[in-house]
Formats: C-alpha cells, sequence, structure tokens
C-alpha cells in the first residue's frame, strides 16, 4: 500500500545562460558566502559568471572544498561565516562542494559539537542557514536533496545526515558549465545516477507503478545517453538530458513510499576511505556483486529489470536475472568505468580490513530487508574480485 510524505521545495532553474537569473534569486541584502571546489568552476568560467550575477550582493568566498568534502576543511567555513555575519551560501561546484555546503549550512548555527549533526543523522538539526547551488557535475542529486555526505579524515569515516533544513532553496542547472568536465567524472556520473536509481527501484514490489515505470526511464535514458555523454563531443541536449537524469535519480520522486536499498552506496563508502576510489567507481564495483548475492530477494525485481528495461524476454527466470546483471557490468565497463577490486590494485587480503571498517561503523545490517550482513558483504567483496 503506498503511504508517504513526500516534499521537495526546491526550485530549478534549467538552461543556457541560467546563472545570469542568481541575482534575483538571492535575497537583494543577502551576506553571501559563495563556496567552492579545488579549481575546475574558475578555470572554465562558472566563477566569473557567477561573481558577474552577483555584483549587488555583499559576496565572501571559501575555495578549496575537496571531492568527498572533508569535516576538517568545512568547519573552517563554519568559522568564516561566523566571522563574516554570512546568511546565504552560495554552493558553486559538484555533489562534494554541495554536500559541504549543506553541512556548514547547518553547522554554523548549532550551538554543541558539529560531529552531532553527522552522529545522529541530522536528528539535531533544528535551524539551518538557507543555501542555493550552482551545479557544475551531473551525478549525485545533491543539487535538489536534503542528503549530504561527508568525510572525517581523522576517524576514516566517511558519514551522512539529512535535514529537511537543507533542501537547496533553489538549484541553478546550465548543462553548458559541465563541457569542461574529463571523461572520467562525466562516466561517473551516469553510473552515481544509475545507482541511486537502482537502489530506490532494485528492491520487491509494492505496486507503485509510476515510480517503477519512472525509474525504467532514467535506466533507459542513462542507457540510451550515457556512452554518447562519456564519448562524444560536448552536445547541448544530451548533457541537458543527462543532466536533467540524473537530479531525478535522487530528487525523492522515485523514492516515494518505495522500499530502499542503499547497500552499495553504504559498503562502497569503505571503499573510498581505505583505498581512495571515486566514490562511483565503488558502484560500479560492488552493484552486480550485490544483485548477483542478493538475487533470491530481488528475483521479481531483478525479472522486471530484465524485461523493461533491457528487453530480455527468452529462456529461463534465473538465465534473463544473470543476463540484466552482466548487462550492468557490461554497460558500466563500456562507459570506460572498472568493475572489479582488482582493476584498482585491490586483492584478497584487503578485505578483512573492509569488513572491520564496516563493523566499525556499524553497517551489519543493511539493505531494504535489513539481510546484507558482514558475511554477506564479504562474500560480495569477495564476488568481487
Ligand atoms: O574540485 P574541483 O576543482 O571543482 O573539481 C571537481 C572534482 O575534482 C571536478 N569538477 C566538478 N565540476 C567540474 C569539474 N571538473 C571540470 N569541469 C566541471 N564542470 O570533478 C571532481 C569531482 O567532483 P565531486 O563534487 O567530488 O563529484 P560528485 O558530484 O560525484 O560528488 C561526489 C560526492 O557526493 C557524495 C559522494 O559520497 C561524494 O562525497 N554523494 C552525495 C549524495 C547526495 N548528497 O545525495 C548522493 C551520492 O550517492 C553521493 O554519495
Ligand atoms: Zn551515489
Amino acid at each position: 500500500m503506498l503511504n508517504f510524505d513526500y516534499f521537495n521545495p526546491t526550485r530549478v532553474v534549467f538552461g543556457k545562460g541560467s546563472i545570469q537569473r542568481l541575482g534575483s534569486l538571492l535575497p537583494a541584502d543577502a551576506r553571501v558566502l559563495l563556496l567552492y571546489g579545488g579549481g575546475s568552476a574558475e578555470r572554465n568560467g562558472t566563477l566569473a559568471e557567477v561573481r558577474q550575477a552577483l555584483s549587488g550582493h555583499v559576496v565572501h568566498e571559501f575555495g578549496g572544498i575537496e571531492p568527498n568534502p572533508r569535516y576538517e576543511t568545512l568547519m573552517r567555513a563554519v568559522a568564516l561565516v561566523r566571522e563574516q555575519g554570512i546568511d546565504f551560501l552560495l554552493a558553486v561546484g559538484g555533489g562534494s562542494v554541495i554536500d559541504g555546503s549543506k553541512f556548514v549550512a547547518a553547522a554554523a548555527p548549532y550551538q554543541g559539537d558539529a560531529w552531532d549533526i553527522l552522529s545522529s543523522l541530522g536528528q539535531v538539526v533544528k535551524s539551518a542557514l538557507p543555501l542555493g547551488a550552482v551545479l557544475t557535475l551531473a551525478a549525485t542529486g545533491s543539487e535538489t536533496n536534503h542528503n549530504a555526505v561527508v568525510t572525517h579524515a581523522a576517524s576514516q569515516t566517511k558519514a551522512f545526515f539529512a535535514s529537511p533544513l537543507v533542501f537547496p532553496q533553489f538549484a541553478v542547472l546550465d548543462p553548458e558549465k559541465t563541457y569542461s568536465l574529463p571523461a572520467r567524472q562525466l562516466a561517473n556520473g551516469v553510473v552515481d545516477a544509475f545507482t541511486h536509481v537502482m537502489e530506490q527501484y532494485l528492491t520487491y514490489p509494492v505496486d507503485a507503478r509510476v515510480q517503477d515505470r519512472y525509474a525504467e526511464g532514467l535506466l533507459q535514458t542513462l542507457i540510451e545517453l550515457g556512452p554518447r555523454v562519456v564519448r562524444e563531443p560536448a552536445d547541448y541536449d544530451s548533457r541537458a538530458n543527462f543532466m536533467w537524469t540524473a537530479t531525478q535519480a535522487l530528487n525523492g520522486l522515485i523514492g516515494a513510499g518505495v522500499p530502499q536499498d542503499w547497500a552499495t552506496h553504504l559498503v562502497g563508502h569503505e571503499l573510498t576511505i581505505l583505498h581512495g576510489l571515486d566514490h562511483a567507481q565503488t558502484l560500479a564495483v560492488l552493484l552486480p556483486s550485490m544483485l548477483e548475492a542478493r538475487r533470491v530477494g530481488k528475483h521479481a525485481k531483478l525479472l522486471q529489470y530484465a524485461s523493461r528495461v533491457w528487453q530480455l524476454n527468452e529462456g529461463s527466470e534465473d538465465e534473463r536475472i544473470s543476463q540484466a546483471i552482466a548487462h550492468t557490468r557490461t554497460f558500466f565497463e563500456s562507459l570506460g568505468v572498472k568493475t572489479r577490486l582488482r582493476d584498482y590494485g585491490i586483492g584478497l587480503s584487503d578485505i578483512d580490513a573492509l569488513v572491520r571498517q564496516l563493523e566499525v561503523h556499524g553497517m551489519t545490517a543493511l539493505g531494504e530487508q535489513g539481510d546484507v550482513s558482514l558475511t554477506l558483504s564479504r562474500q560480495v567483496f569477495e564476488a568481487s574480485l
């Protein structure tokens, strides 16, 4: 039975030249902090356009937010916000900058130890600064959702929180700003968006027909466009369609009222922390083995996926499921994202430490049925070698 509370307050301004609209999206008297990453937004001209659009505002800047944004770095931004009486945050970048800005938004007004925000998964967040996002990398969906992932380097933890108070007020999406992305980041974006859909779709049926058809449409769009986006010179229409697909993959709509998995994501965090894999590389490695290891619990949805997404209708049920999982792996590989741990220099002897990390982080009963135990995660790592 469908039963849910769906809420997404983010206004999306999409298209060529949309950064010019920023001036009118921000309150006229806002004291703005512009947050960005390691320099790509400077190099591709996005920051220049943003500064121009904000010329009537008081603007401070904080650069240097790294991929997998670090708690330690973000706390420096929190100090700047407090010092300068900033009252609006504008994130310019990919998921890392946007997530990092969400954390800063929640941490700046927080009176206690800011780590509480992450350890409570966002429960302690009672207020946050308003924020907006200018997206330069289509992948995470962070621009229109209320999640943030933050890395605490000292304790080797990739932590996360969610709060309705950190939904961006607006998201500016100009597909041309993605033209400067290297193939690796484009491919990562396709894999991340694809896996976001799978984590919400490929569980067990609950007769959520709109969510299912919508998810299948997003997957098919990624299968159709992904290779073109990664390999061919940038063209507006494919970048625009890809950008919109990635946003919708994690804006809450396809996940409304349905069981959700997220085991691939949560197990993948340990590969990023211990071995430095990009977020999407962890997903490309783990998703096919996760599906394989859990094919009994996911049987009905795997068959639906095989038929509706890959048009696999011949052969026994088991054969169709095996083929669908193989197609998933081949799709990731076709984008240039490797799907085996050995491709990243990780071997059997590394698995104990990965499983230990999962235990330390309490990741012992994951997935839509809570059946992804440490034993199952170990099996998934071994099958991913
Ligand atoms: O730092 P700069 O110089 O800006 O370079 C970035 C970075 O090196 C570069 N880049 C971004 N836009 C560019 C560009 N390079 C050229 N041209 C452009 N237009 O790309 C690199 C990766 O950026 P990053 O923001 O780290 O990538 P992504 O958007 O994939 O974000 C990954 C982070 O998001 C989290 C991940 O865990 C990870 O920390 N996630 C957040 C989610 C959410 N909030 O809902 C869900 C996701 O599952 C994910 O976990
Ligand atoms: Zn992801």
